[in-house]
């Protein structure tokens, strides 16, 4: 028996593309995959999300891994072992602000690291009409709170005359639990389009900034009644704070319509379950609002009160963010003020395979995406081109049906379509109709605006075919 050759972490991620070959680790084993990269079950794409790192985070989400044959297979490539110093979990600073965030999972596609943001890789975000919580998309302004569930207390003021409530996780729990399935979606999401147009400020966002969860939790309209608040004649705002906060003290905070929170049929959720488990940390553990239909920046992670207001609220992601603007506003003359906060979001469609660059084989391409319409607004059609919009065919629409306005989930979608003979490339396109007949717009630069929101064109994809 010859010793096995000892690698560090360092050296296998070094290996991550066919030049250098492909190598993965499982538990402390070292395995050279390149040759099978093409033969994989499960599409070569997906194997390379691995490549030069470890397995389990994605076995993890496939459980057709968990089988003797897969590790059969996979013992065959077996090339070493980690070096026993890489299989020790690393140290961290502590003087650093985000040194407490949670350990994410590699899939996905980081757009900064601190504060995290990240979103799924597109041959991911479509392959589940639930997103699994490791790869949902995460959009953090700040450090993520470290929260005691024991200690945890929701704030909810009341109206003059009614009661103020301070709710333990258990008294949450004691409301009725309310469960529906919510699409999420960032207004920066396909910001990297609006970029390519003309610089904006904001993350470079690409079609991942959307995910969807099955969230369960106590309706925000039972938890105001209970505190005494009723619909008044004159306008008045839910506002909400969260408990992570910049180092001046000052925390993230939003709010919508009392309207919308007093209204049952809204299912404004206090959200204490995504997918069956304990919220996340990086999304809000343990409370946080759910607004079916309207713009993420209001779905407030960390809860920590809840107040109604005559006037929105003052947060600067409520005031001086998160509002679109004309293609001809710059930031020497834009008045934040003159523009309405974004709730409900516009028709929104993006194909996520084949991806842009993409070879793919003639004669027949398989065209994958997701849709989604704020406001309840049920998607009624995804229309597909192969030739930039030319000609148009109709999508499947696949997922589960949606309610009349309470279309509150994706419909993802898909095409097979022959590829016409002797074509060497192919400008895809896809575009939504939703169910108040709103479409897309054809091109990026006519909503161009300066904070890259809304970015919601027709989504482009050029493909090579191979001969
Ligand atoms: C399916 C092996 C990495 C995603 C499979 C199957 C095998 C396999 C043998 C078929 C299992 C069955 O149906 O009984 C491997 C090996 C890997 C690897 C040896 C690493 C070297 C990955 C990674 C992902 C992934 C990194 C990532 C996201 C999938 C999916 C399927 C699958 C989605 C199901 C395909 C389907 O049902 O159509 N894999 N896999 N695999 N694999 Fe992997
Ligand atoms: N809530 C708090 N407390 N802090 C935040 O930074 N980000 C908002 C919103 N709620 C944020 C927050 C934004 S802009 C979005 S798009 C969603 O959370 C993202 O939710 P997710 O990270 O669970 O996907």
């Amino acid at each position: 028996e010859k010793s096995p050759h000892i690698y560090t972490r360092e050296e296998v991620r070094s290996h991550s593309s066919p030049e250098t070959r492909i190598w993965v680790t499982l538990g402390c084993e070292v395995f050279d995959v390149t040759e099978f990269v093409d033969l994989h079950p499960g599409g070569p794409s997906k194997l390379m999300l691995a490549a030069g790192g470890p397995l389990e985070p994605f076995w993890a989400l496939y459980a057709v891994h968990d089988q003797p044959h897969v590790r059969e297979i996979l013992a065959q490539y077996k090339v070493g072992e980690l070096s026993p110093e890489d299989t020790a979990p690393s140290t961290v600073k502590t003087s650093d602000p985000y040194a407490d965030d949670p350990v994410r999972h590699p899939a996905l596609k980081v757009n900064s690291q601190r504060p995290f943001n990240a979103e799924p890789p597109p041959e991911l975000l479509t392959e589940n009409y639930i997103t699994p919580n490791p790869i949902f998309f995460t959009r953090n302004h700040l450090p993520v709170p470290n929260l005691d569930p024991e200690t945890y207390r929701l704030h909810v003021v009341g109206p003059p005359g009614g009661q103020s409530l301070c709710l333990s996780l258990d008294d949450l729990y004691q409301f009725p639990k309310h469960e529906i399935t919510v699409t999420l979606q960032c207004a920066g999401n396909r910001r990297s389009e609006m970029t390519r147009i003309k610089e904006v400020k904001g993350l470079e966002w690409n079609t991942g900034a959307i995910s969807t969860a099955h969230w369960a939790g106590a309706r925000l309209c039972d938890v105001l009644a209970k505190a005494g608040h009723q619909l008044c004649g004159t306008e008045a705002h839910v506002c909400f704070e969260g408990l992570d906060s910049d180092p001046t003290g000052t925390a993230y905070g939003a709010s919508i319509p009392l309207a919308r929170a007093m209204d049952p049929e809204a299912e404004v959720l206090l959200a204490y379950e995504m997918n069956g488990q304990p919220l996340p940390r990086d999304h809000g553990f343990p409370v946080r609002v759910v607004v079916p239909g309207v713009v993420g920046a209001r779905h407030v992670k960390w809860l920590g009160k809840v107040s109604v207001e005559p006037e929105e609220s003052y947060s600067h992601w409520q005031r001086r963010d998160y509002k679109g603007f004309s293609p001809s506003v710059d930031w020497d003359i834009v008045d934040f003020d003159s523009a309405p906060s974004i709730q409900e979001l516009p028709v929104q469609s993006a194909i996520t395979e084949p991806k842009d660059g993409e070879t793919v084989q003639s004669g027949e391409v398989t065209i994958k995406g997701y849709a989604w319409s704020g406001g309840g607004r049920a998607v009624v059609r995804v229309d597909v081109s192969l030739d930039g919009g030319l000609t148009w065919q109709v999508a499947e629409l696949d997922g589960e049906e949606q309610r009349p306005r309470k279309a509150w989930a994706w419909r993802l979608w898909q095409l097979q379509a022959p590829v016409p003979a002797g074509k060497k490339e192919l400008n895809i396109v896809c575009k939504a109709v939703d169910d108040s007949y709103n479409v897309q717009p054809d091109t990026v630069a006519p909503i161009w605006n300066l904070r890259g929101v809304l970015s919601n064109a027709w989504h482009r994809v050029h493909v090579h075919v191979t001969p």
